[in-house]
């Protein structure tokens, strides 16, 4: 029988995807991007609440390759310099939330829900701990 080869050469390609999946998230914790990014490059400045991105939430509609490879969008919290110009202008969070793919740019108040002053950062969380509901809730410990 074949079965025991089958299986062997099965094992070999799982571990040459999870090689390529490690390679391609870097040297990063293989769970970070399960969790949130904060940006807070320029919307604390600029009066609103910081944005946070649920990495999680889009990592499991889309694969990596049409953020960080058709979109050219760096592993990097912050490393994008991403601001609402590129956005409206289709870059970035604008290649989907044009009110196409996802709904539109108007929505500010759906992107910008950080608790105020929250440093840019990951934060292996789920999105409620960070976003403050209307009113600001205790900042929690920045993890990094
Ligand atoms: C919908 C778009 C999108 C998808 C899909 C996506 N990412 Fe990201 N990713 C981003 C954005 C946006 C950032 C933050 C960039 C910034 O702050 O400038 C980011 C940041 C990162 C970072 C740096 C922050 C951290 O968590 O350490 C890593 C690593 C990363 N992504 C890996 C991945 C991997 C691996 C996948 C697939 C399993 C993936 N991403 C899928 C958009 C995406
Ligand atoms: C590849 C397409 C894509 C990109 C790029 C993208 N998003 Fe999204 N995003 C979506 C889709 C699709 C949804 C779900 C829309 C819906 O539920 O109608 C979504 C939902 C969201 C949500 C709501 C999550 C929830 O819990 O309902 C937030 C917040 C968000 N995006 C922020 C961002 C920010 C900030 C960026 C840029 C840093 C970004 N997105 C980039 C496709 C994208
Ligand atoms: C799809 C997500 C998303 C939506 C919707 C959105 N923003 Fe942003 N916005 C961002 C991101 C990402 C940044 C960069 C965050 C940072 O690093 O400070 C940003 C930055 C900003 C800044 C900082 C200065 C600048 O010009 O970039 C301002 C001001 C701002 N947004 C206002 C708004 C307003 C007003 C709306 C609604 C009309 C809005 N945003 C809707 C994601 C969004």
């Amino acid at each position: 029988m074949t079965r025991p080869a089958a299986r062997s050469w099965q094992l070999a390609a799982l571990a040459a995807a999870l090689a390529i999946a490690a390679f391609a998230a870097g040297t990063r914790e293989a769970r970070a991007e399960y969790g949130d990014v904060v940006m807070n490059a320029f919307s604390t400045e600029a009066g609103m609440r910081p944005v946070v991105f649920p990495h999680w939430f889009h990592r499991i509609r889309f694969r990596c390759k049409v953020c960080h490879g058709d979109l050219g969008i760096k592993f990097q919290a912050g490393g994008n310099q991403i601001n609402m110009l590129k956005i409206i202008d289709g870059q970035f969070c604008g290649a989907c939330h044009d009110g196409g793919m996802a709904w539109a740019v108007e929505n500010c108040n759906l992107c910008h829900t950080g608790t105020p002053n929250l440093p840019t950062q990951v934060h292996e969380s789920t999105i409620q701990k960070l976003i403050a509901p209307g009113q600001a809730k205790t900042a929690p410990a920045a993890k990094k």
